[in-house]
């Protein structure tokens, strides 16, 4: 595999712009092609076998435009399809989950830790056996919001709508005195400040910055980072260009998105 060739990352749609701003921002020189799978979203309501077969298709396409790894920049497809998908293939294939718990057991101090996520990451319970693993005796509650996904592909990021869905799912975790909160879905640091209202003395991961961290390390570790010199180049693909994808994806990447392409899977 030639280090020069790009990196690939996926999502169900926007959401893992947060990963892919992640690895820009400490791979400036890597060449990357992000693919969202728009016309499929959301992965979170889904049963595992459509979203492995999802996630297989996607990784196909991938390796179609040459890239030397892969990133799954969504949390229900690496809860529900990692595992196949690096017995399947043999270019590196990394997750989101286990970069976040890591950030999460390093943060936490009474080791009572919430995670929410789509329906599909929280019944996996990826999370919790991946904390358990690490911490067995760590107390941990889980909770679906699945009425956040489409908050954030609709732009709604604040607001009294926001606000109130954002109560309705996390007061609940009030009363678990967790003091650490893992973001266990890509699209979710965006409403982090509607989190925040709710959860003000709590700690919260956002998986996207561990996650980059850890594409960084396994580069280095299977000698495959690039050796360019100029900027990298971003592609951005989807699978369909809904109205407002760039007016969305513009607020994701705080900055002037990419030219916008169809693939067709
Ligand atoms: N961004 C995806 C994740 O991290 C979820 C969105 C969806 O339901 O497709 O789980």
């Amino acid at each position: 595999m030639n280090p020069q060739n790009p990196i690939g990352i996926f999502d169900s749609g926007i959401g893992g712009l947060t990963v892919y701003r992640a690895i820009r921002k400490i791979l400036p020189l890597e060449d990357l092609i992000y693919l969202g799978d728009t016309a499929r979203v959301p992965y979170g309501t889904k049963s595992e076998a459509t979203v492995q077969r999802y996630a297989r298709q996607n990784v196909e396409w991938l390796i179609q435009h040459d890239v030397k790894m892969v990133v799954v920049a969504c949390n229900t497809a690496s809860a529900f399809a990692l595992n196949a998908l690096q017995a399947e293939f043999s270019i590196p294939i990394v997750g989101v989950i286990k970069p976040g718990v890591k950030a999460a057991i390093q943060k936490t101090k009474r080791e009572r830790i919430g995670v929410i996520g789509t329906a599909g990451t929280v019944h996996s319970e990826a999370y919790t056996q991946e904390i358990k693993k690490m911490l067995p005796n760590a107390y941990i509650v889980s909770r679906a919001c699945p009425l956040f996904v489409p908050l954030v592909e609709e732009g709604r990021l604040s607001g009294r709508i926001t606000d109130d869905i954002a109560k309705e799912y996390l007061s609940p975790f009030r009363k678990e005195r967790i003091d650490t909160l893992i973001l266990g879905c890509t699209h979710y640091p965006l409403l982090k400040p509607a989190i925040r209202k709710m959860m003000s003395a709590v700690t919260l991961i956002d998986s996207a910055e561990a996650t980059a961290k850890e594409t960084l390390r396994l580069l280095k570790e299977k000698r495959m980072l690039g050796s360019m010199v100029q900027k990298g180049e971003s592609r951005i693909y989807v699978t369909d260009l809904p109205n407002g994808f760039k007016k969305v994806a513009q607020i994701f990447l705080k900055n002037s998105i990419p030219e916008v392409a169809i693939a067709e899977i």
